[in-house]
């Protein structure tokens, strides 16, 4: 396995597999792997020659008093993980490799990345879109995986995606959840006990809103409802945002008539956590 930590040796490397054909995955992260990263390095694995995953704690998507300073960034350790899944090459820019000074470049995908977690986090999903359109086309890859666990993220790449002939397809893997249902994310380290504990409400909560769209509630405020009483059972949990949407466009409903995704966002002691489920009728 290689390090790689500059854009023209990525370059370099890439070029000489497209001359062999050898076909390219890319799993972009931010490090901090866990067995939600482990899953989209192995469906990579699986579905190609080579494996490159990118590690860029990527700081035009953080924004001003977010986490971007302490993001864990346990390097060692992240490598051994991927040595250990079988990957070629980790990409690991330092920022000024992936922004120089004079950067002005931002990509903006309207529409989806408006609402939601566009809302809560201004600016998130153009440094996502705008560090995603540059791994791409770094890479060129043939597949590049991303997790359900950030649903809008992933609806908003396809879209660029699609929109911009960015090289390759977007797979999409199944989020990867704790025992008690918690989605594994990189943050959950910032968790005291107590909110650890507390903590798998908002899967909990997802679930009791799948129930009731399962038992053919039609009406979204009345799931919606449902998924706040539940919430509404963890008085350390403060809401951000609950949505009955649909998957595509991400646009609220008022009536539950084909798949919809259900979105969740909570605090936890100022310690924003996210997930979802897409129900079908
Ligand atoms: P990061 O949070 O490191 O996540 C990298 C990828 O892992 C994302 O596609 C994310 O959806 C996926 N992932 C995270 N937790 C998961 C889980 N529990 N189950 C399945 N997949 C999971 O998302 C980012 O980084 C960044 O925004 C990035 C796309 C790398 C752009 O900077």
């Amino acid at each position: 396995m290689r390090t790689i930590r500059t854009v023209r040796q990525l370059i370099a490397w890439r070029s000489a597999l497209q001359r062999e054909r050898v076909t390219i995955a890319l799993v972009p992260t931010m490090g901090a792997l866990h067995d939600g990263h482990r899953t989209l390095i192995r469906a990579a694995r699986l579905a190609c020659d080579a494996v490159v995953v990118s590690i860029f704690v990527n700081p035009t998507q953080f924004g001003p008093g977010e986490d971007l300073d302490r993001y864990p960034r346990p390097f060692r350790r992240d490598a051994a993980m991927c040595r250990a899944e079988g990957v070629d090459v980790i990409f690991a820019p330092p920022r000024e490799e992936m922004y120089h000074a004079d950067h002005r470049t931002l990509v903006i995908v309207a529409g989806v990345s408006r609402r939601w977690e566009g809302e809560a986090r201004p600016g998130h999903f153009e440094g996502v879109a705008t560090v995603v359109t540059k791994l791409l086309s770094l890479v060129q890859p043939d597949q590049t995986f991303f997790g359900q666990k950030d649903y809008q993220q992933s609806v908003v790449v396809r879209r660029l995606a699609s929109d911009l002939n960015l090289p390759g397809r977007i797979i999409v893997c199944p989020t990867v959840r704790e025992p008690d249902g918690l989605a594994l994310s990189s943050r959950n380290v910032y968790l005291t006990p107590e909110d650890r504990k507390a903590a798998s409400i908002l899967y909990q909560a997802l679930k009791a809103g799948e129930a009731a769209v399962r038992r053919g509630t039609g009406d979204a405020h009345t799931i919606r409802r449902v998924m706040q009483g539940t919430l509404k059972r963890e008085r350390r949990v403060r809401i951000d945002y609950l949505a009955v949407c649909d998957p595509e466009s991400l646009e609220p409903v008022a009536r539950i008539e084909r798949r919809v995704a259900l979105l969740g966002a909570i605090r936890l002691s100022g310690i924003r956590l996210i997930d979802n489920l897409l129900v079908g009728v």
